[in-house]
């Protein structure tokens, strides 16, 4: 019998790997070279971006089943959330210059309880891409107060961001992660997303993502998440400004109050 939680999880992952090594008669130089690549991805930095890009997704799968039935749906949040995002009260998220003809988006909603009022006073980040899938504060050349920000709802629960419109993303093939994904015969690319993270004392935390209708990878997401069509938007344009609205529902923390 398991001695602790610890024992238990460590115990059933050595268990599951040991059943494969088992069932796909691993040799031992396909071993080596296992631990090989692992050293590779570790010296690279890429060793979180591996980790989600396999596993995120189950642990979304986790919260989800776990959630209240009408509490939004949870997404990955990835290796790109960054707690410093500037405040950004007017929702102007800053974006660079160099990139002509990028279309600007507007991402707003609103942030209620399970019982549908409104909640103000809330603290939403929102993070994307460039128009060529790098992100502020991770790849050269994009500053840390780019293409990320946050902001509170005001008493109405509303929340509106301005930014332009992210792409899809290839998990560079040129690193480790994305060159297993090619070898496995696998695509390397994440369909264009908005992240979103929703925070407020008492109510569990919500981390997801919205998808726009027309890229192909909204199919085929190379981290394998389950995508909620309710976060996967039409083509609808404002004055040249992309739209997305988004009607977010954060539930009681119960962690808290079982604590409290
Ligand atoms: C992302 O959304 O940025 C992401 C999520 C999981 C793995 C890699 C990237
Ligand atoms: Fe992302």
């Amino acid at each position: 019998m398991a001695h602790n939680r610890l024992d238990q999880i460590v115990g059933t992952i050595v268990e599951s790997v040991r059943d494969a090594v088992k069932s796909q008669d691993i040799t031992f130089e396909e071993y080596r070279a296992a631990i090989g690549y692992m050293m590779k991805i570790s010296e690279s930095g890429e060793l979180p971006l591996f980790i989600d890009v396999f596993l995120n997704a189950a642990i979304v799968d986790v919260i989800n089943k776990n959630a209240h039935p009408s509490a939004s749906p949870s997404d990955m949040e990835g290796p790109y959330f960054l707690d410093n995002a500037p405040v950004v009260s007017d929702g102007r998220i800053k974006t660079l210059d160099q990139y002509q003809g990028d279309q600007p988006m507007i991402v707003r909603g609103t942030v209620r309880d399970i019982d549908g009022a409104p909640l103000g006073g809330v603290l939403v980040d929102m993070w994307s891409s460039t128009p060529d899938g790098k992100y502020g504060g991770i790849h050269d050349g994009v500053p840390v107060d780019f293409y990320r920000g946050k902001l509170k709802t005001d008493a109405g629960g509303r929340f509106e961001f301005r930014s332009t419109v992210p792409v899809a993303y290839r998990i560079p093939d040129s690193g480790p992660t994305g060159a297993l994904l090619e070898m496995m015969g696998r695509h390397s690319w994440r369909p264009a997303h908005v992240h979103l993270k929703v925070r407020s004392e008492g109510y569990r935390e919500l981390t997801t993502q919205l998808y726009f209708e027309e890229c192909p990878y909204v199919r085929s997401d190379c981290c394998e998440g389950i995508i909620p069509s309710k976060f996967v938007y039409p083509e609808i344009v404002e004055n040249g400004a992309r739209i997305l609205e988004a009607d977010l529902v954060i539930e009681p923390d119960r962690s808290a109050r079982a604590a409290a």
